[in-house]
């Protein structure tokens, strides 16, 4: 395997990461997962936007343009040949003697990887099941930062109860999953929660949103109760490697017959449209 390390196309091998690396003893840093489809990366640009924005807001200044960076990331994926995975890209502070302050002056440590292919075919059409737990992260869960733990705790968790994922309540309020955004639908409308400090901006999520405006389908960005998932119609979340994943049962609790529902269906397949049309459209034009 090649992997981008500060700007070199490298075999894994080689690759090294200083001990006192910030990302590595704080977590000092932010990462993104892209996902590849026949050798093309799904809405990279929107990615390394988001990477550069949550860098931005912890203070670290990256020398690189991001149309560099694609550039490097487009022959990160040549040079390993990739058909469909995903790339695993982060960002650390960079190297210094252990400090919980940092220098100004440190340089950004960057390392980009493929990662391999994940089937959720099968999890797509038969839908998942959740299980709910509280959400007990930071107040800034809009920066995609290396500090993952409460997000592993909960994520193993569901695991250990043979739930795809868990979805996080704050005061009474869906936020989120641990590694997804979380919709219900109720009554034909979806909802979902609004972008702020209290979950990650999803790709797939603003995705889905443009998707809903160019089709005319109605949807509300606003907060809602535990109890309103519970009493959902259907219930989906979205993530980069998930896509749109159906939800059929959460807490025990089964929805829509514990089938995915029409509407979930319905979302599924324009965004699976949207996925094969954009990565057809990049591979005529390269
Ligand atoms: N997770 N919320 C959280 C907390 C996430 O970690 C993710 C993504 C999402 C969905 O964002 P997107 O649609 O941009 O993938 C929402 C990635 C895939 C991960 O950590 O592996």
């Amino acid at each position: 395997m090649k992997v981008l390390v500060n700007g070199e196309i490298i075999n894994r091998s080689e690759a090294k990461v200083d001990i006192e690396d910030r990302g590595y003893q704080f977590g000092d840093g932010v990462y993104e997962v892209v996902n590849i489809y026949e050798g093309i990366p799904f809405t990279l640009k929107e990615h390394i936007a988001r990477l550069y924005r949550s860098a931005n807001e912890i203070g670290i200044q990256l020398s690189e343009q991001p149309e560099q960076l694609c550039n490097r990331l487009m022959e990160l994926i040549e040079a390993n040949n990739m058909t469909n995975g995903g790339l695993y890209l982060q960002i650390s502070r960079g190297v210094s003697n252990r400090s919980h302050h940092y220098d100004q002056t440190l340089t950004p440590q960057l390392v980009a990887y493929p990662l391999p292919f994940k089937n959720v075919s099968d999890a797509q059409a038969k839908g998942v099941e959740a299980i709910t737990a509280e959400d007990l992260r930071w107040l800034r869960c809009d920066i995609k930062s290396l500090n993952l733990l409460y997000n592993i705790m909960v994520k193993q968790k569901a695991s250990e109860a043979g739930a795809f994922e868990s979805i996080l309540i704050r005061d009474g309020i869906v936020t989120e999953g641990s590694s997804s955004n979380i919709f219900i639908i109720k009554d034909g409308i979806l909802l979902t929660h609004p972008a702020n400090n209290l979950i990650l901006n999803g790709i797939t999520r603003t995705k889905l949103l443009e998707i809903m405006d160019a089709n005319g389908w109605d949807y509300k960005i606003q907060p809602f109760q535990k109890e309103d998932l519970m009493k959902a119609d259907e219930v989906f979340l979205t993530s980069t490697t998930s896509e749109v994943m159906p939800i059929i049962k959460v807490d025990g609790v089964t929805f829509s017959q514990a089938k995915p529902g029409p509407f979930t269906r319905k979302f599924q397949t324009a965004f699976r449209e949207v996925v094969k049309a954009e990565t057809k459209t990049t591979t005529e034009k390269a």
